[in-house]
């Protein structure tokens, strides 16, 4: 993730290692499940792996690590908000659907929503 999607978190999630991209040489967390990395070459290692590594954003990271992705797992709720940042337009000519499900609603999700999850073809 990008320093401000880690900043925007306010803390360290449990359980997971987090990798934090900043041009900032002097950024330091104090916690042996976060790596900061100041050169995008040094996330090389974690492309092509067998388990799982998940790119979480923000915009400038999703579009700079986008075309290294295999899968997408998006949320898509079906209503207008006003905002700042985007994520990268999805090419549908590279991307399948392989799976579709419909959110449940409640008082904490009110809006239509869905997940899809995208294989590149
Ligand atoms: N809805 C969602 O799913 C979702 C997901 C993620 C984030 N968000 C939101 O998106 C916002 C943040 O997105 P954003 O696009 O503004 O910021 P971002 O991608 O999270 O972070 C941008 C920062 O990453 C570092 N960076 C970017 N490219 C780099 C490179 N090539 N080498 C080294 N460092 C690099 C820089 O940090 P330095 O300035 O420290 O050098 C840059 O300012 C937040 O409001 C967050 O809540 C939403």
């Amino acid at each position: 993730m990008g320093r401000k999607t880690f900043e925007s978190l306010g803390r360290v999630l449990p359980n997971r290692k987090h990798v934090v991209i900043t041009k900032n040489k002097d950024f330091e967390i104090q916690n042996s499940n976060v790596e900061i990395v100041t050169d995008i070459k040094e996330i090389e290692k974690y492309i092509n792996q067998e388990t799982e590594n998940f790119v979480i954003g923000g915009a400038t990271i999703y579009k700079m690590l986008m075309p290294y992705a295999s899968k997408m797992y998006i949320t898509k709720i079906y209503e207008e908000f006003d905002g700042d940042v985007f994520f990268p337009e999805i090419n549908e000519d590279e991307w399948s659907i392989v799976e579709r499900e419909k959110g449940v609603k409640n008082e904490q999700n009110p809006f239509d929503y869905e997940y899809i999850t995208y294989v590149r073809k």
